[in-house]
């Protein structure tokens, strides 16, 4: 497997440690500048028992030092839990509550001058950037639901149980949706929960999912298995997968198979119609920076999307669950789904006739008319995306990461009280590293590193997700971070010795 180089060999530690090093990378990063795309908390946002920013501060005064501190930018390293506010939200979310509030109904019709695209229009005037950020055609790609529930809409299209193929196959350590999601599609058809198979790695408690054990396992219950549904980054682990190689596997086997890309979405490049992927979901959420429970989108390739008339010689068996309920002299053939009116051709949706045809391609998925105030958010993200490319964030995220995993490996103690769980190889994550405490250490590191303005998640009971995203962060991000970090982990083995020792254990 291709392994990038590591960009930091051959530098000293000294060198690598220093703030300064930190700060002309920052210089040399062609990208830098759309940091100011986003609203960054400061350290008194994140504290500020008030909702809303905190006051900035200007004038030093006789209290200064503190209150500065306080005004200093956070260290935000959460986008793979939720994205940071692109400035350019607000703006968009005034303009739609404008339009509402002077335009009423005609705000769906009406173009209006330095306005946003009408709410009728909204999801086709989104496509062409979402389709670019996962590498499909425009017409494979819309905006729309929500993650899970997208997934239970695809898995209605694409997962139908035969007597011979009737499995799922997912991972083991699936996020709990998925799992669930999953789960209850075999319920819905009457199959046996003994039908979900799941991938665990030898030994069962690794993080690490190898390539070979994924496609040793599709293979081993090819000729049972419906339909695949797998993460194109874990959420816990960090672990990229091979999208294209296990694509092609399923198909080889004649398996459907579709990603969860929640935590790949904006966060690697992704050539979803290239690589043959039958279907796929996400959420705008994370990396994508839409806000908390933004819409999702979802993903159905063109060889799945079409809509065709039916060929009369073809006969009823030949449509079998294949026809759509048209009613007209023209029988239209179509992949089943669970519909509604808005995946129905707009020319007809207004019609109010019955009859359902649907939109060619992925836009033929969706069921009702999208909430206009998610799809102005969705834009506003995309937008900041349209200003670079996703291999240009690749190349930076490649970089920042392995500046974060360099910087982790040097320690100031002699042994190291964690370790990082995401693939070192560079090609086998994305931005996210996860990394694994010594037992007891997570409450103390969180609390302490909360208290110093530096955002993580956990992943209980000892695991914490670092993610440089590379819109936003920088090198000195990274090594305040680190700095931060590191100390927190000395304090945290502090506590444990002295608590040790308070109830009279050796330390
Ligand atoms: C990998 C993965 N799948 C599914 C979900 C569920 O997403 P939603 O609540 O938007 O359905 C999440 C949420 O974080 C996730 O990380």
């Amino acid at each position: 497997m291709w392994k990038p180089q590591n960009p930091f060999a051959g530098i000293s530690q000294e060198e690598l440690c220093s703030e300064q090093f930190a700060r002309k990378e920052d210089e040399k990063d062609a990208l830098s500048k759309l940091r100011n795309e986003f609203i960054i908390p400061t350290k008194a946002d994140l504290k500020n028992k008030r909702y809303g920013l905190a006051p900035r501060v200007k004038d030093e005064g006789p209290n200064g030092t503190q209150a500065s501190q306080d005004s200093e930018q956070s260290v935000y390293l959460c986008g793979n839990s939720l994205g940071l506010q692109p400035r350019r939200t607000r703006e968009y979310i005034q303009k739609y509550l404008d339009t509402w509030a002077s335009k009423g109904v005609y705000g769906h019709f009406k173009n209006l001058q330095d306005g946003l695209p009408p709410w009728l229009h909204i999801d086709d005037a989104i496509k062409e950037q979402a389709a670019k950020v996962v590498g499909a055609l425009p017409s494979e790609v819309v905006v729309m639901e929500t993650l899970t529930a997208n997934l239970h809409l695809l898995m209605s299209s694409f997962y139908r149980p035969t007597k011979d193929r009737y499995k799922i196959i997912i991972e083991g350590k699936a996020f709990p949706s998925d799992h669930y999601a999953a789960l209850s599609q075999l319920a819905h058809h009457n199959v046996p929960p003994s039908a979900l198979i799941t991938i665990t790695p030898p030994p069962p408690d690794s993080p690490y999912l190898s390539t070979e054990n994924i496609l040793s396992i599709i293979s081993q219950h090819a000729a049972t298995t419906a339909l695949v549904l797998l993460p194109g980054i874990q959420f816990y682990s960090g672990q990229y997968f091979d999208i294209n190689l296990i694509t092609h596997h399923c198909h080889l086997h004649g398996i459907t198979i579709g990603w969860d890309l929640a935590h790949a979405v904006g966060n690697v490049p992704l050539k979803l119609h290239d690589w043959n992927v039958d279907f796929a979901a996400w959420c705008n959420y994370k990396y994508m920076n839409g806000g908390p429970g933004v819409i999702g989108g979802l993903f159905v390739h063109e060889n799945h999307g079409k809509v065709e008339v039916a060929i009369p010689d073809e006969g009823p068996e030949g449509l079998a669950d294949r026809k759509g309920s048209k009613e007209s002299e023209e029988q239209l053939v179509y992949r089943p789904r669970l519909s509604g009116w808005w995946g129905s051709g707009k020319e007809s949706r207004f019609r109010m006739d019955n009859v359902f045809a649907p939109i060619p391609g992925a836009s033929g998925w969706q069921l009702s008319n999208p909430s206009a105030l998610d799809m102005t958010s969705v834009m506003a993200s995309l937008d900041v995306f349209s200003l670079t490319t996703m291999e240009k964030l690749r190349e930076k995220s490649l970089r920042l990461t392995a500046y974060l995993e360099a910087r982790l490996l040097q320690s100031p103690e002699e042994k190291l009280p964690y370790r990082i769980i995401t693939p070192s190889n560079p090609s086998e994550r994305g931005a996210q590293l996860s990394v694994l405490l010594d037992p007891g250490l997570l409450d103390s590191v969180m609390e302490i590193l909360e208290e110093e303005g530096v955002v993580v998640d956990e992943r209980r009971p000892d695991v914490i997700r670092v993610a440089p995203a590379p819109l936003y962060n920088s090198y000195l991000d990274v090594n305040k971070f680190v700095k931060v970090f590191q100390e927190a982990c000395r304090v945290a083995i502090e506590r444990v010795k002295a608590k040790g020792e308070q109830n009279g254990e050796a330390a």
